[in-house]
């Protein structure tokens, strides 16, 4: 391809996926299949990467990242990022409107109320449209560059259009994941065994800062922008700079309202207290601006925060203790938990002793010390969190806690793995809660599901030296069981019986047991099927397990690292001679006819009564085969709505027979 014509071609692509992007991104729309849509974003990075000075600032391929940032650069604000002061009460505010009417005189005013949404700040900078720069907050006067990361949320405009754009322009606005996108994360966490992330506020920042910008595009952070700035915008309000926002393409929450006073402010909170809760994202108060761009000039700012804005907490339901110490646990993979231990304290109904601290970062800014005076609350979290503390309580003699550099169980030099809050603990192999928690991991439902065995006895068998592996679980006897504390004839039978069954486990059941790193249950069910038995996946190189489905450089390279081990591989063959199922059992597909016998086919586009999944399912019960590209081999191309072009050229120019959906039913 000539450069001209890649130049063409490029426009062309990022038009058109941009166009899909906005659809289903804004209007919540498709007009084309996910695999086509890949496929076009395919083409585009292939051209991008042959013609990589084509590339359009506001490419989509951005979207879904790529780029390693080792060192995020330091940027300093044009604007500082000031913070906002906060109220608790009724009459906090009422003071602030006051001190509003007198830094105006006589003038009349009105409010802008938004939600405070909690998540992490972000500066976009616009130049003649384009998103150049994506900043964090830092201290305020400088922040880091995370552009490449910002380019992936997806409602992150990256080319303004319209007529009226200022040259310059500046949108701060709250980098979030929403509820959903963070349950989802942890859901994928807890499948492949790794730690989840205590809360969605830390997890959006942390990935802000990830190095590998892929990464932070599957995190699926989303954003709300509620702040413009610039010179000449020939904007009077923050309501206009608001709408303009809007008509912009940015993201903004359609929860804020004007105030004409504080009583309506007043109704604004209220009418927010638990409504908010149905909310995407969690919120943790309101911020309330003066409407007039001019009075907030007026009004101007102090050191740290605007006069003309102020922000409203909800009181989340709080309670004053002391930390008495703080101790550390270590899960199944070594990663360390510090858990503040306290002065029991009443808090919504429960009585509160430990809270979790989440790691050593957030130990740092709370600034906590033994002894101090600490606030815990039950926010949007299961485990009580420590908030803040009451630095009017502390000792002066107090010191920062220093995290510590040894695994507490083992004595093992703790290290950190990049772009990981978490410290770990590297002795995987001699650690004990990591030994006990693999076997736990390994009997647990999902897996093996020996439910006669809990964490306590696990604890027994590795303290009593009979198991340190799940291996070992198979060679325990009668006597060694009646070594248990409390074990007696019936549970004694119920345990070996139990673990019997477990040997009747499938194939995918054994594999997510292992407890292979990244290897969570759904993963282990595609490798199953991809390598049908366990010698397969341990001889499997790195470029064999990239073709498995579902199967990424993260866990191509832990299945590798596994089976290199030797001791991995001697519990393996442990496993297998104790009788464990390392083969797939196929399951048989109900076949409802010979219809399709030996007949091949390639699905493509959107289909009117079934769905792509449903098609492959009719297709394989009747005996046909389905195929991924079209080629001369191919018998029928099952085409729907909005096919790709070039697909149907192909078939046609192969001779490949074109069915339309109905034609399809009748065959069967
Ligand atoms: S306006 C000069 N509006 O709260 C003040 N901030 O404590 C500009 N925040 O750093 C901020 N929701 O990260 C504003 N609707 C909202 C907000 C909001 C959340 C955050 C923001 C800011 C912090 C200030």
């Amino acid at each position: 391809m000539t450069p001209t014509e890649a130049k063409k071609e490029i426009e062309r692509l990022s038009v058109l996926v941009n166009h899909h992007n906005n659809l289903y991104y804004q209007k919540h729309k498709t007009e084309i299949s996910d695999y086509e849509f890949d496929q076009l974003l395919a083409q585009l990075v292939k051209l991008e990467e042959q013609f990589p000075e084509l590339r359009l600032p506001d490419s989509p391929t951005q979207r879904v990242g790529g780029t390693i940032t080792k060192n995020f650069e330091t940027v300093v604000h044009q604007y500082p990022m000031l913070s906002l002061g906060n109220t608790y009460s009724q009459e906090e505010l009422i003071d602030f409107d006051k001190r509003v009417a007198k830094g105006l005189g006589n003038e009349s005013y009105e409010y802008f109320c938004e939600l405070k949404f909690d998540g992490v700040s972000i500066s976009l900078i616009y130049e003649n449209g384009i998103l150049t720069k994506g900043v964090t907050r830092g201290d305020g006067v400088r922040g880091d560059d995370v552009t490449t990361n910002v380019k992936t949320i997806r409602n992150v405009p990256l080319k303004i259009k319209g007529k009226d754009i200022p040259e310059r322009f500046e949108v701060r606005g709250e980098v979030f994941l929403s509820r959903s996108a963070f349950n989802q994360l942890n859901k994928e966490r807890e499948d492949i065994g790794e730690e989840i992330y205590a809360n969605a506020r830390n997890t959006a920042s942390g990935s802000l800062k990830m190095q590998n910008s892929a990464e932070v595009a599957r995190r699926k952070l989303d954003c709300y922008v509620y702040y413009l700035l610039g010179e000449n915008l020939a904007i009077e309000t923050h309501a206009e700079a608001i709408s303009k926002l809007e008509k912009w393409g940015f993201n903004v929450s359609a929860t804020y309202a004007k105030a004409g006073t504080i009583d309506k402010v007043f109704d604004y909170i209220n009418s927010w207290e638990k409504k908010r809760m149905d909310l995407p994202l969690e919120t943790d108060g309101v911020v309330i601006k003066i409407n007039s761009l001019l009075q907030q000039k007026k009004l101007g700012f102090t050191a740290k925060s605007p006069r003309w804005a102020i922000s409203y907490k909800y009181k989340a339901e709080s309670q004053s203790t002391q930390l008495k110490a703080v101790a550390y646990q270590v899960g199944r993979t070594g990663a360390i938990t510090p858990v503040a231990e306290l002065q029991p304290v009443l808090l919504s109904g429960t009585t509160v002793k430990r809270a979790s601290l989440h790691n050593a970062n957030e130990i740092e800014r709370l600034d906590l010390r033994i002894g101090d005076f600490v606030f815990v609350e039950k926010g949007g979290e299961i485990i009580p969190k420590v908030t803040a503390v009451d630095l009017s309580l502390r000792d002066k003699k107090s010191k920062p806690i220093t995290y510590i550099t040894a695994c507490p169980e083992c004595g093992t030099p703790l290290i950190r793995h990049e772009g990981e809050a978490a410290h770990y603990c590297p002795n995987e192999k001699g650690c004990a809660p990591q030994i006990t928690g693999r076997i736990e991991h390994f009997i647990q439902r999902k897996a093996m599901d020996i439910d006669s065995l809990g964490e306590k006895t696990i604890k027994q068998l590795y303290q009593l030296g009979l198991v340190k592996s799940p291996a070992d679980l198979y060679d325990l006897t009668k006597d060694d069981l009646a070594r248990l504390e409390g074990f007696k004839e019936l549970s004694i039978n119920n345990l070996l019986k139990g673990i019997d069954e477990s040997r009747k486990a499938p194939f995918e059941a054994v594999l997510f047991a292992l407890g292979i790193r990244y290897v969570g249950k759904t993963v282990a069910e595609k490798l199953a099927n991809h390598f049908k038995n366990m010698d397969a996946l341990m001889s499997a190189t790195y470029e064999s397990l990239l073709e498995a489905p579902e199967v990424g450089e993260k866990i191509a390279e832990s299945v590798v690292n596994f089976s290199k081990d030797k001791d991995h591989r001697k519990e393996i063959s442990r496993l297998q001679q104790a009788g464990l199922q390392f083969t797939l059992v196929e399951k048989k597909q109900n076949k409802l006819s010979n219809a399709l016998d030996n007949k091949s086919f390639v699905i493509s586009g959107v289909f009117e009564k079934y769905g792509r999944d449903e098609l492959k399912e009719l297709i394989l019960s009747h005996g046909g085969r389905v195929l991924s590209g079209v080629s001369g081999q191919l018998d029928y191309l099952l085409a729907g709505d909005n096919m790709g072009p070039a697909k149907r050229q192909k078939a046609e120019k192969l001779g490949v027979k074109i069915l339309s959906e109905k034609e399809f039913e009748q065959m069967l």
